[in-house]
């Protein structure tokens, strides 16, 4: 296979810029991309690039900026179609929409078909990988790793355990649950790209023998993830003390059953217990943010403070979020640090939608920076996508004031091209 050299502005990944201030991330107007053999081989100046790799097929892509591509760190496939549905909060929301919907995917077809729809729509927004919730079907699990692998994606999705609150043909039993999420995580698990998320949907709707035997099957599979909801709501919280009235707080019904851990993955994290928090960290747990959702579902303002104790996702949780956009999620996630006082620098955000989920999803080595021996999955964003953006992006005086406008007021029209393992996607 030829290398291949994609030119244009690029975004090189020195430091988390939540640490190292913006320069984290190092700006050239003119620089490339070497890929070979799916893996970034060399970043560097486009002139110098040209000249030590003659034989590389250029692709260039001028004035556009190259970006790792965007890593979801929480969502929902399912709920592809119930996206932005009016008027509820969470159990409700749960309750009228997503459960019926959810109950569609024991028809195989109509899984696959969600699947297919739903990677057209993650990459049309520049995301390539996705950590995204399956329903208890196992064909759905199927339907989301079969449409992956067909793209040369990486993802990672586990089968949702539910085995009460929910309603008829979408509750497992603990042992079910235990016994189906093995024979899925052995069949599917580190196969190409793809890796199995164990997925306790949340407490309210898992009895403690269900937390204790996915527990016990986290504790056979350590190096897999598991993934699962916290602290979303307040009457969530309330519902979640009077079925477990044992328990010290939300996280201790995770924590006493085994499902506490270093890959813990733990949505939404709104209104902590100084004891959660301090656990999560001692533990090197990470938490994901899903501005949109915890606006849409009137959940909370989460607090980005946290990113100071631990790792920090970024997440659209579509469809309990409003888009299936990271700039829209990144524009979210900003105007939510506005409202508790802190004005997030573009870097950052940049950074949280990339690396940082890719470090919450223990993926750092193989995705979410611009680095050689990094997958070359890559998103190129044009900065002037709209008329709006344009105008206001003429005005920038640095590469912050130029991205900020597509940051804040982007969409799908402003990803011009999308690589996955090296390869353009036909968008
Ligand atoms: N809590 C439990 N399940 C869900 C879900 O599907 N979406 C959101 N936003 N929160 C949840
Ligand atoms: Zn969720």
């Amino acid at each position: 296979m030829q290398d291949r050299l994609i030119l244009g502005q690029c975004l090189f990944y020195e430091a988390d810029p939540r640490i190292a201030g913006p320069s984290g991330l190092r700006h050239t107007s003119r620089g490339g991309v070497l890929i070979r053999k799916r893996h970034i081989a060399a970043i560097g100046e486009a002139d110098d690039l040209r000249r030590t790799h003659p034989q590389a097929e250029i692709t260039d892509h001028g004035q556009n900026l190259i970006l790792p591509g965007f890593v979801d760190a929480h969502a929902h496939f399912p709920q592809t179609a119930i996206i932005a549905s009016w008027g509820k909060r969470l159990i409700d929301w749960l309750n009228t929409y997503t459960f019926p919907e959810e109950t569609r995917f024991d028809d195989a077809a109509y899984a696959a078909e969600i699947a297919a729809r739903y990677f057209d729509l993650t990459l049309a927004n520049g995301t390539t990988t996705v950590a995204s919730y399956a329903t208890i079907h196992p064909a759905s699990v199927d339907a989301y790793f079969t449409e992956a692998q067909r793209r040369g994606l990486r993802a990672l999705t586990g089968k949702t355990c539910m085995d009460r609150n929910a309603p008829n043909g979408l509750r497992d039993t603990a042992q079910s649950a235990h016994d189906d999420s093995k024979a899925l995580l052995a069949k599917w698990h580190g196969v190409e790209r793809l890796s199995y998320v164990i997925t306790p949907r949340f407490s309210p709707t898992s009895t403690p023998d269900q937390l204790d035997a996915l527990g016990t099957l986290w504790a056979e599979h350590p190096d897999c993830l598991m993934q699962t909801h916290i602290s979303e709501q307040v009457d969530e919280i309330a519902w979640v003390r009077e079925l477990f009235p044992d328990a010290r707080d939300y996280l201790d019904t995770y924590e006493a059953h085994g499902l506490l851990g270093a890959n813990g993955l733990y949505g939404h994290a709104i209104h902590m217990e100084p004891r959660e928090i301090d656990r999560l960290s001692e533990v090197g747990a990470a938490v994901v943010h899903c501005p949109t959702s915890n606006t849409f579902i009137g959940s909370g303002l989460f607090d980005m403070g946290l990113a100071d104790r631990m790792r920090v996702g970024l997440a659209t949780d579509t469809g309990g979020g409003s888009s299936f956009s990271m700039l829209r999620t990144m524009a979210a996630a900003y105007e939510v640090a506005q409202l508790r006082g802190t004005a997030l620098h573009p870097a950052e955000l940049i950074w949280r939608a990339t690396a940082g989920s890719a470090e919450a999803l223990r993926l750092e080595g193989k995705i979410g920076s611009l680095k050689p021996g990094i997958e070359a999955d890559l998103c190129v964003l044009d900065l002037s996508s709209t008329p709006a953006i344009a105008q206001r992006a003429a005005r920038a005086e640095d590469i912050w004031e130029a991205v900020f406008p597509t940051i804040m007021m982007g969409d799908d029209r402003a990803v011009a091209q999308v690589y996955v393992a090296g390869e353009p996607v036909t968008l």
